[in-house]
């Protein structure tokens, strides 16, 4: 099987956010995909290990933030790559509770959902949302996961259901500079030096959580 021909499926960046007594949960997500208009139902498919997931089941409600193009990419990384179990992710980033659920302002707008059904996999469950509330915020461009992955270099966590190994491997680089990777979220940045002042531009990490890539 090639499994490579998977990456011509498209996607979008989300944050999918959930709130049960009073606790706040969110993580990144690319597998967002409406599946019926009459009603208009989303379904959308999160890791079992995600704290998100846990909240969503107790609160039934979800609701997905557009990202767009000029999204702060830190947002991905920290919805993406840290656990709402021990992070307040919100912490740093501009917000409005709506149905008590926080929605992302630097995002292109919001959909909220009922859940009215799921399905279990060996990993991930699909929860299946009817649209109850959505609004949009701006017409700037959302952000498709081939911009944040050509655009801004970011890779997919292993917890995405689009995760493949070898994606981790950075395809070989033609020019002589030397590379380094992000321990956390596997960006790569190209140079003759990695400045001490250099903070990962997907999830924050400062020079020091960052090793030179030698193949
Ligand atoms: C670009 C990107 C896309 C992702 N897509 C998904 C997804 O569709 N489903 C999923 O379960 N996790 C996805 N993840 C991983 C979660 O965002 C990640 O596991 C997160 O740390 C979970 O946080 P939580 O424990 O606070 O819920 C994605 C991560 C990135 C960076």
């Amino acid at each position: 099987m090639d499994k490579k021909v998977l990456k011509n499926l498209s996607y979008g960046v989300y944050v999918v956010t959930s709130s049960y007594n009073k606790k706040n949960a969110g993580c990144t997500l690319n597998s967002v995909m409406q599946i019926t208009s009459n009603p208009i139902t989303i379904a959308i498919s999160i890791n079992h290990d995600n704290n998100t997931n846990k909240i969503i089941s107790y609160s039934n409600l979800f609701a997905i933030s557009i990202l767009k193009e000029t999204s702060d990419p830190k947002i991905i990384g920290e919805f993406g790559f840290k656990t709402s179990k021990d992070t307040n992710k919100f912490k740093n980033v501009e917000y409005k509770l709506i149905e008590n659920i926080p929605i992302i302002l630097d995002s292109c707008g919001y959909i909220i959902c009922k859940v009215i059904d799921k399905l279990e996999t060996n990993s991930h469950t699909i929860f299946i949302g009817e649209v109850i509330k959505a609004d949009g915020f701006t017409s700037d461009k959302p952000m498709t996961y081939k911009y944040y992955q050509e655009k801004l270099k970011g890779l997919t966590s292993k917890n995405a259901p689009t995760y493949q190994k070898e994606e981790q491997i950075n395809e070989k680089s033609n020019n002589k500079k030397r590379r380094w990777k992000c321990k956390i979220c596997g960006y790569v940045y190209e140079a003759d030096e990695l400045p001490k002042d250099f903070i990962c531009p997907i999830c924050g990490q400062p020079h020091t959580e960052f090793y030179e890539v030698t193949n």
